[in-house]
């Protein structure tokens, strides 16, 4: 699966932004419909990201849209417009089962039949983001083979159930830990929740080491002044690298001599640290900081 260390929301009636955002290398550029465009402007936003997919180049940044919510009076209108304009995937917001993902998924391949493009190859991105998403987590992330990943929306989330925010965020922590766990047991992403201040470098870097602590693949970001550190949170240091690779090394010897645990500098290895070490450098590979066969 591709790298999606930083996906970056643009509002979709934001022109300017959108340019902005096409030469920022995040590995994922989100241009949005729902909640960062006022109502009385949604037609307008369709009309911008449709004309930005068609005529930017958006280089190796992924080309997501994120529409309306599947019930909003919206969702028809920004399928039958941005699907026409061929974004890679779809983020679907407030997913509180597979209903709203199988009824994009269809809309989808008609509109892939339409225009002979194979069907499915338009993917999706569930944001789970409020009580039922996390209560339905495994039937939404087997709703589709179309679904690559599970996105946490915080606040959304806390204000469904009634929490308050705090800074250490243990009021989202159980959803967010689940988003982790689901997204894990069904071979999918999972992307971690929005740090909303961004003229504070220091909190978004601790935030983020968190959540690549924590099991995420990536973070999701609404200013380029937070793609860097974000990025780079979620991408395997030299150390970590080294570190995997001993491991990795000396498995391949140990376990051909028949030692299922091992020594590698003082610390025991056995296999779930060998697994550890090879999702360590499985990050490192999408990242591009490690050869494929590396
Ligand atoms: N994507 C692309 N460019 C962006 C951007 C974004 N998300 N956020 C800011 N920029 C650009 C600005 O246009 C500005 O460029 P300019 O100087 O060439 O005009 C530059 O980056 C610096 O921006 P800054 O002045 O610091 O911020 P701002 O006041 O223009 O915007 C926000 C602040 C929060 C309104 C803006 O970052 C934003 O719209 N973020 C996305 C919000 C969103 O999509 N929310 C829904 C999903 S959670
Ligand atoms: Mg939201």
């Amino acid at each position: 699966m591709r790298a999606r260390r930083a996906l970056l929301y643009v509002p979709g009636a934001d022109w300017r932004k959108i340019e902005k955002a096409k030469g920022l290398n995040a590995d994922s550029v989100c241009l949005d419909l729902e909640d960062g465009v006022a109502a009385n402007r949604k037609a307008e936003a369709r009309s911008t990201v449709a004309r930005a997919f068609s005529s930017l180049n958006f280089g190796k940044s992924e080309r997501l849209a994120r529409i309306n919510a599947v019930g909003s009076g919206f969702e028809v209108d920004d399928l039958a417009v941005v699907g026409l304009a061929r974004p890679d995937g779809l983020i679907i917001p407030k997913v509180s089962s597979a209903i709203a993902i199988q009824w994009t998924s269809d809309q989808l391949a008609s509109i892939e039949r339409k225009m002979n493009w194979s069907v499915g190859s338009i993917y999706l991105l569930a944001l789970i983001e409020n009580a039922r998403g996390v209560v339905n987590l495994s039937q939404i992330a087997e709703a589709s083979p179309r679904v690559q990943a599970l996105i946490f929306g915080a606040e959304d989330y806390a204000a469904d159930v009634g929490a308050i925010r705090t800074p250490g965020g243990n009021e989202v922590l159980y959803a967010r830990s689940a988003v982790v766990a689901y997204a894990a047991a069904y071979g999918l992403q999972a992307i971690d929740l929005v740090f909303r201040d961004y003229r504070d470098p220091e909190g978004l870097s601790v935030e983020a080491r968190g959540g690549a602590e924590l099991g995420f693949a990536g973070k999701q970001v609404i200013h380029p002044d937070q793609i860097e550190a974000v990025q780079e949170a979620f991408t395997p240091n030299e150390a970590q690298i080294a570190e995997a690779l001993n491991v990795v090394q000396a498995a391949g010897v140990n376990l051909q001599a028949g030692s299922g645990a091992f020594a590698v500098d003082n610390k025991m290895v056995d296999m779930p640290v060998i697994r550890a070490a090879e999702r360590v450098l499985a990050r490192a590979r999408v990242a591009g900081k490690l050869e494929r066969d590396g």
